[in-house]
C-alpha cells in the first residue's frame, strides 16, 4: 500500500468520478454512501454507487455496481478502480478510507489484473494505493477452473 496526497495521485480523474457518482448512493438503511470508478482498457470511465434495499441482502455495493454496468456493456479489461466512501451527513472532506468489500474484491478479480492499482480515498486529502493482490492474497480465480489460465466465456 502506497499513501500519498490527493493531487499527487495519477488517478485524479478517476477519484473524480468516483466522489461525483456517491451523490447517487441509495443507502437509506445503513447511511454510507460510497462512489466507484473502474478505467477500463480504452481509458473509459464506469461509475457505480451503492443501492441498498429494504431486503437487506439484495442490496449491492458500488463497486459491483461499476463492475457489472461495463461487463454487461461488453466491457472485460480495466486498469484501474477508484473508491469514495462517506457517512451520509458527513461532509464531503470527511470521507473515510473505504476498501472493497471480499465479495467485490472476488468479482474485481475475475475480470481484474493482480497488479491493477485500487485506489481510495481518505480524510485530509490523503490517498491510498493498494494493487488487488494486496487485498485479495491467493485468490481463488478463472486459472483454477481451466488448463490454459484463460477464460473462455
Ligand atoms: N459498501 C460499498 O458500496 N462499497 C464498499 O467498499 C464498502 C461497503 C456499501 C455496502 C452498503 O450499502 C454500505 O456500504 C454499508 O456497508
Amino acid at each position: 500500500m502506497r499513501q500519498m496526497k490527493r493531487e499527487d495521485s495519477p488517478h485524479l480523474a478517476l477519484l473524480e468520478a468516483a466522489e461525483a457518482v456517491l451523490a447517487h448512493a441509495y443507502a437509506p438503511y445503513s447511511s454510507f454512501h460510497v462512489g466507484a470508478a473502474l478505467e477500463d482498457v480504452d481509458g473509459r470511465i464506469w461509475t457505480g454507487c451503492n443501492v441498498e434495499n429494504a431486503a437487506f441482502s439484495a442490496g449491492i455495493c458500488a463497486e459491483r455496481t461499476a463492475l457489472f454496468k461495463a461487463v454487461s456493456e461488453g466491457v472485460t479489461s480495466f486498469v484501474a478502480l477508484a473508491i469514495v466512501g462517506r457517512k451520509a451527513d458527513a461532509t464531503a472532506a470527511a470521507v473515510e478510507f473505504t476498501t472493497p468489500c471480499g465479495v467485490c474484491r472476488q468479482a474485481l478479480n475475475e475480470f481484474c489484473d493482480a497488479e491493477m492499482p485500487v485506489v481510495v480515498a481518505g480524510g485530509d486529502g490523503e490517498v491510498r494505493e493498494y494493487t488487488l493482490n494486496e487485498l485479495l492474497p491467493g485468490a481463488f480465480g478463472p486459472k483454477n477452473l481451466s488448463d490454459t489460465g484463460k477464460r473462455s466465456k
